[in-house]
């Protein structure tokens, strides 16, 4: 059975006070959570060890939602995926759109990133996703296929393995407009398929979330697709309630 998860991108959001607080208040609501999910936060780099050590005893999984592209030295201002597993922390969020579109990451620069991740034991969470433009002319198949074949398919087959893949089209992050449970159905199964051209039946192994405006309203209709396995989620995460709603989207195992 393929692992069913749903993390929290916490983004540039709360204070290293408020990122503990936050972190309690999913913890209390845990016992409400199916088992079966795997409960993941990721707050920003000044509070990841305050929130990992707090995490600790707790079924809460610790995220960075980024890492440097080399091993260590000279570059000011950047964080090493070394440093950041040694918080103990288990996850990397890798190419998130605003990170592509902001801060320009590219393939190239992903690649590197994700040698990093795997060299020091992270589980990157790489993240695909079209923008409006191209969901409108139809070219969104096209996007996420090129965001797979440049990045996942430099992965041997063991750290294939370990990849989670979130799916967020970029129309849908922070807009409030979800992708339908049927888009994100189709464009997930999609992606699978891109995956299965390389990697073969591990594909069926691998999690991809959904991304972009899932809330407690929409969480469970999201999940019930076959190949919707979890989402990453924004908004949403930053109130304990909401996101240990959205979390019971996958109801009682
Ligand atoms: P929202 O849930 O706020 O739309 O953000 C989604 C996202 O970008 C998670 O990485």
């Amino acid at each position: 059975m393929r692992e069913k998860i749903v993390a929290g991108n916490w983004k540039m959001n709360t204070t290293p006070a408020q990122g503990v607080e936050l972190l309690k208040g999913v913890a209390a609501g845990m016992n409400e959570v199916c088992d079966c999910v795997t409960m993941v936060v990721a707050p920003p780099f000044t509070h990841l060890s305050m929130v990992a050590e707090a995490a600790k005893g707790t079924n809460i999984h610790v995220s960075a939602q980024n890492c440097a592209a080399e091993a260590k030295g000279a570059y000011t201002g950047e964080v090493s995926a070394h440093m950041i597993a040694s918080l103990g922390v288990e996850y990397v969020i890798l190419g998130h759109s605003e990170r592509r579109e902001y801060y320009g990451e590219t393939s190239e620069t992903l690649n590197k990133k994700m040698v990093q991740a795997y060299e020091n034991n992270l589980i990157p969470i790489y993240c695909i996703g079209e923008k409006l433009e191209e969901r409108k002319s139809g070219t969104h198949f096209d996007v996420v296929r090129q965001q797979v074949e440049e990045v996942v398919f430099n992965l041997s087959a063991d750290q294939f393995a370990k990849l989670v893949i979130a799916y967020e089209p970029v129309w849908a992050i922070g807009t409030g407009k979800t992708a339908t449970a049927d888009q994100a159905q189709e464009i997930h199964a999609y992606i699978r398929g891109v995956l299965a051209e390389k990697f073969g039946e591990a594909a069926n192994d691998i999690a991809i979330l959904y991304g972009g405006s899932a809330n407690p309203g929409n969480a469970a209709e999201l999940f019930s697709k076959p190949d919707v396995d979890g989402g990453l989620i924004g908004d949403a995460s930053l109130k304990p309630d909401d996101f240990i709603a959205v979390a019971q989207g996958f109801g009682k195992c």
